[in-house]
């Protein structure tokens, strides 16, 4: 085990196989956290990540599990447990984004996008927390700036994210009395593979995007990782229900 705030801590980062959730899974292991590094379908970016961390002298192990609509949750938070013994840091990082115009707009990308960054993290919020140790634990919810900037064409995304932020603040208010805080992190646009896949680096958004970011470029996941680090370690505990924006000041 390696000295550093997380020291002794057992975190659970979902969609840690790429982008984001990489970032801050490397991170909290560097901290010093044991990590179970969740992943959904990229088998290989989660395995990248725990021989990454490995070899940094850390301690990681992936698991897979859709986080869509909590069916996995109890299974999920179980094998933090099985491996490492306890459960004390939730990161819920796992997310879904596509931007459309109304018209464009259907059902099945609305309920896609709910039972992954609504419900999903909702029902691994209760699975986990039933797993906490009686002094309490953590929970990171990685919400969006899109929540608050509501930008045209993003309805679906930018409510659910919304909804982060409410969960984020109703939970803090219910677990605080156990000893569990809940914070979000609020992301600005950061380069990851999603936003490489949705097409959104490059040409005129990407311009535009960073004209509106004072300190003047995209984000990456080294930018969000320390902040969560931070607010998983003690140095946090008078810290819960807070929206956190990181996001270059946009
Ligand atoms: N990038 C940005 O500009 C930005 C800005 C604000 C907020 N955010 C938020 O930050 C989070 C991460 O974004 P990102 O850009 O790093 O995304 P990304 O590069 O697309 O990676 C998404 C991660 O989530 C996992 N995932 C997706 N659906 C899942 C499911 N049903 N169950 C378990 N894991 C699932 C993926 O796993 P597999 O690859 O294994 O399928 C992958 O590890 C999201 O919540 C996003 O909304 C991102």
């Amino acid at each position: 085990m390696r000295a550093g705030v997380l020291q002794g801590k057992v975190a659970i980062v979902t969609g840690a196989s790429k982008g984001i959730g990489a970032g801050i899974a490397r991170a909290m292991a560097t901290a010093g956290a044991d990590v179970v590094v969740n992943y959904a379908s990229d088998a290989e970016g989660a395995g990248r990540v725990v021989r990454a961390i490995g070899e940094a002298g850390g301690s990681a192990h992936a698991v897979r599990a859709d986080i869509s609509g909590g069916a996995e949750a109890a299974a999920l938070a179980d094998a933090a447990v099985a491996r490492f013994g306890r459960v004390d840091i939730l990161v819920n990082n796992a997310g879904v984004f596509r931007f459309d115009p109304l018209e464009a707009i259907t059902a099945d990308e609305f309920r896609r996008h709910f039972d992954v960054n609504v419900l999903g993290l909702l029902l691994l919020t209760q699975a986990v927390v039933a797993r906490f140790p009686p002094e309490g634990g953590t929970v990171i919810n990685i919400g969006s700036i899109a929540a608050h900037r509501r930008a045209a064409n993003t309805a679906i995304y930018s409510a659910s994210k919304s909804a982060v932020d409410a969960l984020t603040q109703v939970l803090a208010k219910e677990l605080g009395p156990r000893g569990i805080r809940v914070n979000a992190i609020k992301p600005g646009a950061v380069e990851t593979e999603g936003v490489h896949e949705a097409g959104l680096i490059g040409g005129e958004y990407e311009a535009s995007l960073v004209s509106q970011t004072p300190l003047g470029r995209y984000g990456q996941p080294d930018d969000i990782a320390p902040v969560a680090v931070f607010l998983a370690s003690d140095a946090a505990r008078w810290i819960t229900g807070e929206l956190i924006n990181v996001s270059g000041g946009r």
